[in-house]
Formats: structure tokens, C-alpha cells, sequence
């Protein structure tokens, strides 16, 4: 018999983006769009187009370029939303509009303000809108974890009438323990027997640590797709871990028996990719794609793994796509190697980058004694991070900082701010504060500097500086910028004016009259 088949929905490019200090460019997101169809994800839900013109461009030129999997936004329960919405998902090869509304006592009563009637109305003059676009039409009762399983499956009864082919069960505040949530999807099995022709889904967020165990229970009480991201980032604690959630169905295939589509090879890959990308790293000892996750340190382990590689794993690195940590690059190692080791780690890079990249490695290689993996990707981030010449509003020139026991910090800073040149001078607690006060100067003072964080790459007093800065602009917009060096504080000078960049450049996209 045919094993039944589990659709796997991202939302890393959605509910992921969301994250605290994830923000993509829009070809960021078209890289990852196109590194999740090579993992073979079902469907991606590449943003939520009415929230902003950054989000709508995403989606569209994702809808545009990448063929195989779905490419699904998503709208609230109006007509403006899902209508923006198709406008931006029609250009996909398979479009799906992903509408939603809050179906829990909670949200009806101080959210929404609306009776258990009025919400099933509105849900269903959505799907209908919705269907009136496109034939795949998924609907979800947001929050639906802490909703009346019995309005819960009203719900779901009506928007399947009206047409919807995927509804979704949100645990939208993580707050179902496994076997309840499980039990919730068998109950809507047996009350609204038409579920069984259509896609059944569950979307799990990791408040108490459940996301993946509920998304795992609801596969065995029936549903048919799971939605997540990967590395499980996403709002809050985040979304189910969808590496997490593909490698229990593939590794304990004799207790599931379930088909996927996903090539789990490419894991690695990607997980990489979406931390290099959104700045968010993945903790060493995450399952599946930190990077200990292979490591076996213990002696004990490290005897048994010799003899035998069962005795401690369970899987083996080559089916994740690891690669191990830190590969060692020298002095010849040359284009081939360092190109290679990022490729792996899920870059896509032109000859001019690899030859930056390659000078820059070689530099450092005759700085330091040994070059690691974590340093070539440091390099590559800052290079191809780097802004076009036409969001590049703000160019650092030259700075000096003068700093003593006796003496308070001083930093004299010279910026070309829109093709004029300026020089401000700055103290403060330390030489990067008075660098960063110097250039606070001659920029817009709506942006505020939210968080400063520095860390060396690779250990040692050679070690490579990598920093990284949070910033927000006058709507609360979050940017967040990135560079290493050498030298401590021309990587926290690069890394502020990026930031600053950034903020100009979404500004000028979004508002270009101002
Ligand atoms: O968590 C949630 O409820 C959501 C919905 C929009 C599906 O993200
Ligand atoms: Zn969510």
C-alpha cells in the first residue's frame, strides 16, 4: 500500500522573518526561497504581502523565479489582504493564498470584538474571495489550540463548504501539551468527516518546547501537512523546527510510515544558509544541524563510535549534509577549497566575490597561524553583505581614535553622507562608543542604535572581530548589520554604517517622495 504522504510547509521566510532581528532583503529571501526547493519543501509561504511594500515585492519576485514547490502568502480575513495577496502570489507556477482569523474566546472577545457567528462569517466570505482567485485556498483558525474544539470544528466545517482545500491548526502561543493536541486533530477527524477530503495542518509554536512533539502527534492523529522553519526560528520561542520534524519522520520511518518529498541532504545547507542570512545563530547542540549535534566528544563515545558508528548514532552525518566544524583552510589553499566549503554552507557567489573572498582569506592566513571554517564565512558574509553603491547613502572614509589610562576615549569620524563630505568628532566610554557617538552626529537622529555585540571568531588575540549591531528607525523598524575585521573598531564603524544604510535604503524603497 501506498504510504500516505506528509506535505512540509516553511514559514521561514513568514513566521520565521518574524523572529526578533531577522530582516531579509528581498534577495535574501529569493536565495533561501530557491534553497528550500532544492531541500524539496512542499510549500513556501514567502511572506505576508499587505505588511509591507518589502514583504509584497518578496513574494512576488519568489512567486516569480522559483519553480517546484507552492509559493503561498499570506492575508487576514478582508478583502484588501487577500486581494494584495494574489496580486503578489498570481505569478507563481502553483499560487496558494494562506487566509486566517482568530477563532478563541480570547481573541473574539478583546481582539476582535466579534461573536462565534460573525467570525465564522467573515472566515467564509474570505475563503470565498480567496477561491474566487485561486483553486488552492488554505484557511486557518488562528489560536485554534486554546479554541472550543466544538466551535473549532464549526469553523472548520463551514470554510470547507465554502471551499477552502488546506485548513490549519494553529497552536499559535505554544500552548497544547502533545497528546491533548493529537487528541484536538483526532476529535476534528471524527466531527467533520468531509476533513478527510482535504489537507488537514497544524502550525506549532515552541512557548513551552512542544512545537515539534505536537506536530509529530498531530501526523499520527492524521494531519496531512506541517508547517515550521527552519532552525526553528520564528516569533517568541519560534515555530516547529522543520529539520527537527523531517529527521523523526525519516529516522523512525518504521513507526511513522509516512513519505516525504524532502531531499534530507540538503538540510545542513539550508540551516546554514537561514543563520549566515538572518544573523541568528543556531545554539551548538541543537538537534539535527548544531553543530555538536555529530560531535562525539565523551571518550566513552568516541571508543564506541570507532568500532561501531550504531552504538551512538542514529543517523548518520552525510544524511543531514554535515559537514563537520572546523575544516582547516591554509596559506594554498586557493579558490577551489574556499569556494567549495561555501557552496556547502549555502552560498551563491559571482568570480568577483570568490576573488574577494579568496585575497581576503589568503590575507589572514599570513596573519594567523591557522584559518577556520567560522572565518571564511565571517569574509564571505561581509562581502556579499555588502549594499549596491545606490543604498550605500553613508561611506565611512576615515577615522582615528586616541585612547589612554588618563584620558577619556576619543574618535574623530569622517563620513561622505549623500556625496558631502563631513567630519564630526565624539568621546565616550570606550573607543567604540566615541566612534559610534562621532557618527551618531551627521546622521539622521531617528535611528537609534538598540544593541551592540562583538565576538571574536576563532579565539586568539589574531582572531577576526565580528559585530554585529540592532538598529530602529522612527516606525520601529528593526535593521540589523553585520561586519568583521581585523581591527575591533573599524568592524564596529563598518557595522553601524551598514545598519544605517540598510535603514536608508528600506526608507527610500518604501517612501520614494521623500
Ligand atoms: O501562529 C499562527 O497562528 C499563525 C497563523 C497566521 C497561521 O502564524
Ligand atoms: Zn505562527
Amino acid at each position: 500500500m501506498d504510504k500516505r504522504k506528509i506535505i512540509i510547509f516553511d514559514t521561514t521566510l513568514r513566521d520565521g522573518e518574524q523572529s526578533p532581528g531577522a530582516s531579509l532583503t528581498v534577495n535574501e529571501k529569493l536565495v533561501i526561497a530557491h534553497q528550500l526547493a532544492r531541500l524539496g519543501v512542499d510549500v513556501i509561504e514567502a511572506g505576508f504581502p499587505i505588511a509591507s511594500e518589502g514583504d509584497f515585492e518578496a513574494v512576488k519576485v519568489i512567486a516569480r523565479n522559483v519553480k517546484g514547490p507552492t509559493i503561498a502568502g499570506l492575508a487576514r480575513a478582508n478583502d484588501a489582504d487577500i486581494d494584495r495577496c494574489w496580486e503578489a502570489v498570481k505569478y507563481a507556477e502553483k499560487p496558494r493564498i494562506h487566509t486566517f482569523i482568530a477563532t478563541s474566546k480570547v481573541h473574539r472577545d478583546e481582539k476582535l470584538r466579534k461573536t462565534k457567528e460573525e467570525v465564522i462569517d467573515l472566515a467564509v466570505k474570505a475563503v470565498k474571495r480567496a477561491k474566487s482567485y485561486c483553486d488552492d485556498v488554505e484557511f486557518s483558525p488562528e489560536d485554534a489550540a486554546r479554541t472550543s474544539p466544538d466551535y473549532m470544528c464549526d469553523v472548520v466545517r463551514a470554510v470547507i463548504a465554502a471551499g477552502a482545500t488546506t485548513v490549519n491548526i494553529p497552536d499559535t502561543v505554544g500552548y497544547s501539551e502533545p497528546q491533548e493536541f493529537g487528541d484536538r486533530i483526532r476529535y476534528l477527524f471524527e466531527q467533520v468527516p468531509e476533513a478527510k477530503n482535504i489537507v488537514v495542518s497544524v502550525h506549532c509554536h515552541n512557548d513551552l518546547g512542544n512545537a515539534v512533539a505536537n506536530s509529530l502527534a498531530a501526523v499520527e492523529a492524521g494531519a496531512g501537512q506541517v508547517e515550521g522553519c527552519i532552525n526553528g526560528i520564528g516569533e517568541r520561542a519560534g515555530n516547529a523546527s522543520l529539520e527537527e520534524v523531517v529527521m523523526n519522520l525519516t529516522t523512525r520511518k518504521d513507526f511513522y510510515n509516512v513519505a516525504l518529498n524532502i531531499n534530507t541532504r540538503e538540510i545542513y545547507k539550508t540551516s546554514r544558509l537561514v543563520s549566515n542570512l538572518t544573523g541568528i545563530e543556531v545554539q551548538r547542540n541543537k538537534a539535527i544541524v548544531g553543530v555538536n549535534a555529530f560531535a562525539h566528544e565523551a571518550g566513552i563515545h568516541q571508543h564506541g563510535v570507532l568500532k561501531s558508528k550504531a552504538t551512538y548514532e542514529i543517523m548518520t552525518p552525510e544524511e543531514v549534509g554535515w559537514m563537520g566544524e572546523n575544516l582547516v583552510i591554509g596559506k594554498h589553499s586557493g579558490k577551489h577549497a574556499v569556494t567549495a566549503l561555501l557552496q556547502d554552507e549555502g552560498f551563491q557567489l559571482d568570480k568577483d566575490q570568490i576573488q574577494q573572498i579568496t585575497e581576503k582569506v589568503k590575507d589572514l592566513a599570513d596573519k594567523q597561524k591557522s584559518v577556520e571554517r567560522e572565518d571564511v564565512i565571517a569574509i564571505a558574509r561581509d562581502i556579499t553583505h555588502q549594499l549596491s553603491e545606490e543604498e550605500q547613502f553613508v561611506k565611512l572614509e576615515e577615522f582615528a581614535v586616541i585612547t589612554g589610562s588618563d584620558m577619556t576615549p576619543t574618535a574623530s569620524v569622517k563620513l561622505r553622507v549623500n556625496g558631502e563630505l563631513k567630519i564630526a568628532a565624539g568621546v565616550g566610554d570606550g573607543p567604540v562608543d566615541a566612534i559610534s557617538n562621532a557618527i551618531w552626529q551627521m546622521v539622521d537622529p531617528s535611528l537609534k542604535l538598540m544593541d551592540y555585540h562583538l565576538k571574536a571568531i576563532t579565539g586568539g588575540t589574531d582572531a577576526l572581530a565580528d559585530v554585529s549591531i540592532k538598529l530602529s528607525d522612527e516606525k520601529q523598524n528593526i535593521f540589523v548589520a553585520r561586519s568583521v575585521d581585523e581591527d575591533v573598531i573599524r568592524a564596529s564603524a563598518k557595522a553601524i554604517v551598514k545598519g544605517i544604510n540598510k535603514a536608508l535604503s528600506f526608507r527610500e524603497k518604501i517612501h520614494p517622495q521623500r
